[in-house]
């Protein structure tokens, strides 16, 4: 199993009584109870809360397993709860938006009724470029707001988006809008990162050469220099927004519950990355229902989850989440540390942020600049703070809740993945913490951690963590390959869900996260694969074959190093090394870039002709070989 450890530690972080005195959800044994007796009841209680066009014949049909569907027979479209209705509420003058420029010169603010306008306008441009229910459109962008106008736009006219992450690069895009046979790219001429330019543009231009699907592509000016634009098929944004056809009035489409609203690519042990598809009805009633009792959200928060827009996070909870329950979300275009560690910390002061919800990696990194960074700015309008994406270790926990939190904020560590939507194991606001653990299912969930042979282990063992109650925002399938989602997630355990991780439960039932047990690595909390960087090395001419895997890493979480065997006439010199790093850089993406290359005469195979990468593993860090039957010597 995973070689990260977690170190249970004993104590309990009670909400203060003032703190649950301010908290929506007190009676959670209540809730809970309720929907573990009666799952589909309760996941009813939590739709009626949201707009139907038309309401549901049954809440779950599981008479196809693995194939759950969700509120059948209902209508709706998570843009009518998550905009429409909105703007024409007491919410039409509340902000819905602020954005905030990476060099903090810029910023925009756009209310729900201006949210509504621009969404529009961005769906009329694409339904008058042919775009209809049911096409793909990938969007490939930077943090600005158009990206969330695009994705909104998309599901308005029934469209599915699939956003590819801005750090990812030509062979990723390329693969991702092939597979997905879109039809319209939404991307920008470039963005800003950590104040350097990245040309999004070009990349997509080289991604485009193999890409016949593609009928349009959408540019959105950010960065400013020259594009290339195709005529006929690049159309600058800002030109088509001053037609007639971009008015801010547009009908919302009305879809079917289980209609795809996203598909989303993320990354496996083996083979393509794989397609999750997200449904209109289970989807947007699992995003708000989780956001509403983990983050207690209320009218006069302003929420700041730092995530792209690119995973999952930033689909749930920075876009689609907030906006369902009407809320205020701060959108940031930059990172952490640019152009000083404080950047965060001087946002959270400026806009009054009171939910803050971020990655392990992050608090890690600014961790390193030391209390002072935070400490020059007032913190005080936070009241809850959020981790996601892997472990956290109890160091940067305690930071996190000491010196951000002032020890008043509890820390919600929300476990979950882009295959399930939305949250399944957090703690709530009124929850006792144990840092380092994500506390215990959440409502209607049951986790069990299991035995190679799928047996419940005893109490504190470590074992496969898997859910055994289907949830409205479960994934559908894997786009295209119906046979690949049965065999991934549900015949290993057979009838429950394989979420490809391993943990524990203590005596209190608090689950705590060890890691992957599969192939994934997490790097910065970025999910990827070790195929796709394999396959990035395979395209250099130095190498025959290579081997990645993930090794630990004190801020990251993990780090890439690749194994690699050259092909005859190439010298295993530093100057290759650094140039594979650069290949997989720019074929990949930045985020994928390996941290270490090592040459290497012949990879560990076992007889099958597998490669080990558990003895790799084992060897680089010094430890045990363990089992070496299978090896090929
Ligand atoms: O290993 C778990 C880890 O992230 C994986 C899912 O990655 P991804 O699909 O990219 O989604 C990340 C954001 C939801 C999981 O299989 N993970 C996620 N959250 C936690 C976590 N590990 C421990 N604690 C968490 N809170």
């Amino acid at each position: 199993m995973s070689d990260q450890k977690s170190s249970p530690v004993s104590e309990m972080y009670p909400p203060s009584a003032e703190f649950l005195a301010r908290t929506t959800h007190t009676n959670l044994a209540e809730i809970s109870k309720h929907a573990e007796k009666d799952l589909e009841g309760f996941w009813a209680g939590e739709a009626e809360e949201l707009e139907w066009f038309r309401k549901w014949d049954q809440v779950l049909d599981d008479s196809n397993k693995p194939f759950y569907k969700w509120f059948v027979g209902g209508h709706t479209n998570v843009v009518h709860n998550a905009v429409d209705r909105h703007a024409i509420t007491h919410r039409k003058n509340k902000l819905a938006l602020i954005w905030q420029s990476e060099d903090g010169k810029t910023q925009q603010t756009f209310s729900y009724h201006a949210l509504n306008r621009e969404v529009n306008r961005m769906a009329n441009i694409i339904r008058s470029m042919g775009v209809t229910k049911g096409d793909r459109v990938t969007i490939y962008m930077g943090r600005i707001p158009e990206i969330v106008f695009a994705m909104l736009a998309c599901a308005k006219v029934g469209a599915v988006h699939s956003v590819v992450f801005g750090g990812f690069s030509i062979d990723a895009l390329q693969n991702r809008i092939s597979d997905s046979a879109t039809k319209l790219v939404i991307t920008c001429d470039g963005s800003f990162q950590n104040g350097k330019r990245i040309n999004l543009k070009d990349i997509t231009d080289e991604a485009l050469k193999l890409c016949p699907t593609v009928e349009n592509v959408i540019v959105v000016k950010r960065t400013g220099q020259d594009v290339y634009m195709e005529a006929m098929r690049d159309h600058w944004y800002h030109d088509m927004c001053v037609l007639p056809i971009a008015n801010g009035k547009c009908p919302t489409e009305v879809m079917d519950a289980e209609d795809p609203l996203f598909i989303l690519y993320t990354s496996g042990s083996t083979g393509k990355p794989k397609a999750i598809v997200h449904t209109h009805g289970g989807y947007m009633v699992g995003a708000y229902s989780t956001l509403k009792y983990v983050f207690d959200v209320k009218d006069e928060d302003r929420y700041w989850c730092t995530a792209d827009p690119g995973w999952i996070t930033g689909h749930t909870y920075l876009v689609y989440g907030p906006l369902l329950l009407g809320a205020t979300v701060f959108f940031f275009e930059g990172g952490p540390t640019y152009p000083y560690p404080n950047r965060w910390w001087q946002l959270i002061e400026q806009f009054g942020i009171s939910i803050f919800y971020t990655a392990p990696t992050a608090i890690r990194a600014l961790m390193r600049f030391g209390e002072a960074w935070p400490n020059k700015h007032d913190l005080s309008s936070l009241r809850l703070l959020g981790s996601v994406g892997e472990p956290i270790n109890p160091e940067a926990w305690s930071w996190f809740h000491k010196v951000v939190g002032k020890n008043l904020c509890p820390i919600m560590d929300t476990w979950w993945q882009t295959e399930t939507g939305t949250f399944q194991i957090t703690p709530m606001p009124a929850t006792p913490l144990k840092p380092g653990s994500c506390a215990k299912p959440f409502f209607g969930q049951v986790v069990e951690i299991v035995d190679e042979k799928g047996k419940p282990v005893e109490t504190g063992a470590e074992g496969y963590l898997v859910l055994t109650r289907p949830w409205p925002s479960m994934l559908r399938t894997l786009y295209g390959d119906d046979q690949r989602y049965v065999d991934t997630y549900w015949t290993k355990f057979p009838g429950k869900y394989f979420t490809g991780d391993s943990a524990r439960r203590d005596k209190d039932g608090y689950i705590w996260v060890i890691g992957r047990v599969d192939d994934v690595i997490k790097v910065s909390g970025h999910r990827l694969g070790t195929a796709e960087v394999e396959s990035a090395l395979l395209t250099h001419p130095a190498v025959v074959e290579s081997a990645a895997i993930g090794l630990p890493h004190e801020v990251k979480g993990q780090a890439i190093h690749c194994f690699v065997q050259l092909n005859r006439g190439f010298e295993p010199k530093d100057e290759l090394k650094e140039d594979l790093r650069k290949h997989v850089s720019t074929h990949l993406g930045p985020i994928a870039k390996p941290d270490v290359i090592e040459f290497i005469d012949k990879l560990p195979k076992t007889r099958s002709g597998k490669i080990m990468r558990r003895l790799l593993k084992a060897r680089a860090q010094g430890l045990p070989e363990g089992d070496l039957s299978t090896l090929d010597e």
